[in-house]
């Protein structure tokens, strides 16, 4: 089977297409040159994995799925959450977030937080939804240089390593994106 996988974030197809079995074939925007922006423009994680999906399967014809995810803090009101991108700006980069986090929790002592994942699945016309999601803390330094975005400061409960100290598989195995990629496979092995 042949499904595009709509994102932009070479980090995140690595991850999926690690998880996947050898029958789904994952194809990226490029194998079907997609070159242009995708639409991301909701306000809720769902909304957003939604656009991305039905615009590849609109514009492209391909069965797709896109995943939206975002790190909520409890003592942000869930902030960043959907926004999490560009929390620090919209030209920021990883480091600018970790940094605008790490100073708004400074002086605070709960560092409760968890990644959420949303993936929307459009298959001939119809969509699912399947969602992923990890409990940890934010740690009060960087960790690792491994993966991407806030990885570096966030520590997975019942883990002595962030996810910037893993390695794709081992965060694969217990993350937000592979546990809602664990439910997209059991769906299309049905
Ligand atoms: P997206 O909209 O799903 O691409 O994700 C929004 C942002 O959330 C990313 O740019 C990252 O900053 C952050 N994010 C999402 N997933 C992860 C992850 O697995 N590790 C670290 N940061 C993540």
């Amino acid at each position: 089977m042949n499904i595009v996988f709509a994102t932009n974030n070479p980090n995140k197809l690595a991850e999926v297409r690690a998880l996947l079995p050898s029958e789904i074939k994952v194809l990226s925007l490029q194998d079907i040159n997609c070159n242009e922006e995708l639409p991301e423009n909701g306000d809720t994680l769902e909304d957003n994995a939604a656009q991305k999906a039905y615009y590849v399967y609109d514009n492209y014809g391909f069965n797709c799925f896109a995943d939206d995810s975002g790190l909520e803090i409890d003592a942000l009101d869930g902030r960043p959450g959907v926004y999490s991108a560009r929390y620090a700006g919209p030209e920021c980069l990883a480091n600018d977030n970790i940094e605008k986090v790490l100073q708004e929790l400074e002086d605070i002592d709960n560092r409760d937080a968890c990644f959420r994942t949303v993936i929307s699945l459009v298959i001939n016309g119809n969509e699912v939804q399947f969602e992923g999601m990890i409990e940890g803390q934010i740690i009060p330094e960087k960790w690792g240089n491994e993966g991407f975005g806030y990885d570096p400061i966030f520590l997975p409960d019942g883990c002595e390593k962030s996810f910037a100290q893993m390695s794709l598989s081992e965060k694969g195995e217990i993350s937000h994106r592979g546990l809602a990629v664990k439910k997209l496979i059991s769906f299309l092995s049905r």
